[in-house]
């Protein structure tokens, strides 16, 4: 577990940093301790008890298999493109005083990070391109995903928490965060973001996935919403440029029974419905995947 990624987050009991860390837990001076799990993520959500139904082993093994595939990789691409500039101006914003010998790695926080995929290939674009390799933090709520995503990010810090509740992380600690069909805690984005920092969200468009909608038995209100939501961001924050991205795709059934399985109809689908769907399918059925990435920066009123 990275120690760059490790020193941003702080006990959500106390909000002291987390000074002793061995190789299965840290704790705070007040040793308020968490466990890191055998399969590397820390959890920082022990005793608090939530409501929220995490995902299934069985969707996120769906979502990790179909973005393995590779189909959603232009997204992936299209994330280097926006956040490599963004951390780039932000390292050199925060270079020019004089006297710091050491400058700060700049922090991305990847809020609701699935598996990692996203994270990962996020990382090795920005390496790939020259851009300052930041430290990472993955905050998610299943532990399933966070397994994966430990293994796949092992040099991020991978977290369980519940976004929805006050980010284990100070004010003022982001220099990006990341949002890719996640929860959007507005208010904690906006207080764990540096001035100057941006918010980077991923939603789908109207029309994503529609020729396979009917097959996978997508949700196709929640997608809608999703993308009425794709370019505003409450009170917190203001729009700072969009783009679009259409991605044509050639789906076997297999690559549309885990699009089914790993969105949120995944969690009271019926297998068998399901099955019948996909044997109706031609061995290739050709979809168009349609995305916004949007970034935002703090709102002025608040910055
Ligand atoms: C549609 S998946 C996207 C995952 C990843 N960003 C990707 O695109 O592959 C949504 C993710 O948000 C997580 N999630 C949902 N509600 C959450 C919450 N309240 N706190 C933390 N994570 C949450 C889920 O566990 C899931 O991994
Ligand atoms: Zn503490």
């Amino acid at each position: 577990m990275d120690t760059a990624a490790l020193n941003t987050l702080l006990c959500p009991i106390c909000g002291l940093d987390f000074s002793t860390r061995g190789g299965h837990s840290v704790s705070c001076a007040n040793s308020h301790s968490f466990d890191i799990a055998r399969q590397g993520y820390l959890n920082l959500l022990t005793g608090h008890g939530t409501k929220f139904v995490p995902d299934t082993a069985a969707m996120v093994a769906a979502r990790d298999a179909f973005l393995d595939a590779g189909h959603y990789r232009p997204l992936a691409d299209g994330l280097v493109d926006t956040v490599g500039p963004l951390l780039s101006d932000s390292a050199a914003s925060s270079n020019t005083g004089s006297g710091t010998p050491e400058p700060a790695l700049p922090v991305v926080v990847d809020a609701g990070t699935g598996t990692g995929w996203y994270l990962h290939q996020l990382l090795a674009g920005l390496d790939r391109d020259g851009r300052p390799a930041p430290a990472a933090v993955g905050l998610d709520i299943s532990k399933f995903a966070l397994r994966r995503a430990a293994r796949r990010n092992p040099g991020a810090v991978n977290v369980v928490w519940d976004l929805w509740r006050e980010l284990p992380l100070g004010a003022g600690t982001a220099d990006v965060v990341l949002v890719i069909f996640a929860p959007r805690n507005s208010a904690e984005f906006a207080r764990i973001l540096k001035p100057g920092g941006h918010l980077v969200v991923v939603t789908p468009m109207p029309g994503h996935l529609a020729e396979i909608a009917d097959a996978a038995g997508l949700l196709g209100i929640q997608e809608d919403k999703e993308a009425a939501l794709g370019e505003s961001f409450g009170a917190e924050f203001d729009l700072v440029n969009s783009r679009e991205l259409a991605v044509p795709l050639q789906l076997a059934p297999a690559d549309v029974g885990n699009v089914s399985l790993m969105g949120p109809a995944g969690h009271h689908l019926d297998a068998v419905a399901l099955g019948d769907r996909l044997a109706g399918l031609p061995a290739l059925t050709e979809a168009t995947a349609a995305f916004r990435i949007s970034v935002f920066e703090v709102a002025a009123a608040r910055a």
